[in-house]
């Protein structure tokens, strides 16, 4: 017999009422100026019955086990938001992009692990994913626009994947680069910037335990909008670090340059650790909007989580740690 289990983040989704959910709707979009939200009215496609969750091979894995060490302070934010406000440049430069993003094309999907490697190996992304150890985690989202959500990822730590790919030991950092799909990414058109999306981060920080791989959100399949099949996480970094969509990871002994950094390196760099007392040349970052409810609260250094990552940027002081 199937079994549904409840789960925390559906419950305001159960309890608030309709007025409740379109005032907040309402509120975010007129707090968040930034771009235009998908109203969908009644049904929002993406839901918990996301277009991936029908076709995704691996989406008998979901729910999979939280691992309750990473707790949060606030409260979950629900899926309609975290699944219809989102960032994918290669789908154009607003925040609506969630409908045109059903396009993505996520299997076959295949893993270049390339390279300082002791071998390059080309991996079927779900034979990748039944390989990882798959738990679920709470964490906070901080965006260098100065939205925040939190969300329930679920995932694998990126020190398994490290692991599995054997790097060798000259390799001082990973590159990570999302697929390019010509024919159903608009945003490719746009030439004048540097695609592929790239980021990068040191191997102490790959293998730090925050950083993460995330195959799935709120207890299912990850929706394309999110960065299907494979999308990194790093919760104490701004969030353009939080490359979507993998295909490819490079070990190398070089830094690698990132999709912002190259477009605008001024104002977007390579550390790019959430620091409320570091403005972002534009604007503020001292505080930031809940996705959701538009409260705004105080930004935290390390967005709250130095107890794990503070230790990494020991002696850099002379780096530009946050930008
Ligand atoms: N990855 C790719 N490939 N393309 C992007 O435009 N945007 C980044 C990041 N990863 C982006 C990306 C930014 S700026 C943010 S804040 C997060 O994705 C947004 O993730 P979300 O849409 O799941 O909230």
């Amino acid at each position: 017999m199937l079994i549904k289990k409840r789960r925390g983040w559906e419950l305001p989704e159960r309890t608030a009422t309709p007025e409740a959910t379109f005032l907040n709707r309402r509120q975010l979009a007129k707090g968040l100026a930034a771009g235009s939200i998908l109203l969908a009215g009644g049904s929002l496609f993406a839901g918990r019955s996301n277009a991936a969750t029908e076709v995704d091979p691996t989406a008998d894995l979901y729910p999979v086990k939280l691992n309750g060490k990473y707790e949060i302070d606030r409260m979950l934010t629900e899926p309609k938001y975290a699944l219809t406000y989102n960032n994918y440049y290669e789908f154009g430069t607003h925040k609506g992009i969630a409908q045109l993003a059903q396009k993505l094309e996520i299997r076959p999907w295949t893993v270049l692990i390339d390279g300082m490697v002791e071998k390059e190996q080309m991996v079927d992304v779900d034979t990748l994913i039944r390989a990882m150890p798959l738990e679920e985690r709470l964490y906070r989202h901080r965006c260098v626009e100065a939205w925040s959500m939190t969300v329930p990822w679920s995932g694998f730590p990126l020190a398994a994947l490290v692991d599995y790919a054997k790097p060798l030991s000259g390799a001082k950092f990973i590159r990570m680069e999302t697929v390019v799909q010509e024919e159903t990414m608009p945003g490719l058109r746009s030439s004048w910037y540097p695609w592929p999306y790239v980021e990068g981060l040191t191997m102490a920080e790959a293998t730090n335990e925050l950083a993460f791989i995330a195959t799935g959100l709120y207890g299912a399949p990850i929706a394309k909008q999110n960065g299907a099949p494979l999308r990194l996480v790093t919760p104490w970094k701004y969030g353009f670090k939080s490359i979507k969509s993998l295909v490819r990871f490079t070990f190398t002994d070089q830094r690698p340059v990132g999709f912002w950094e190259e477009i605008q390196g001024s104002e977007y760099g390579f550390w790019a650790n959430v620091n409320p007392e570091v403005s972002h040349p534009r604007w503020s970052q001292a505080h930031e909007t809940v996705l959701g409810t538009n409260e705004k609260v105080p930004t935290l250094l390390f967005n709250g989580y130095g107890d794990y990552v503070a230790d990494l940027y020991k002696g850099m002081e002379n780096e530009r740690l946050y930008m």
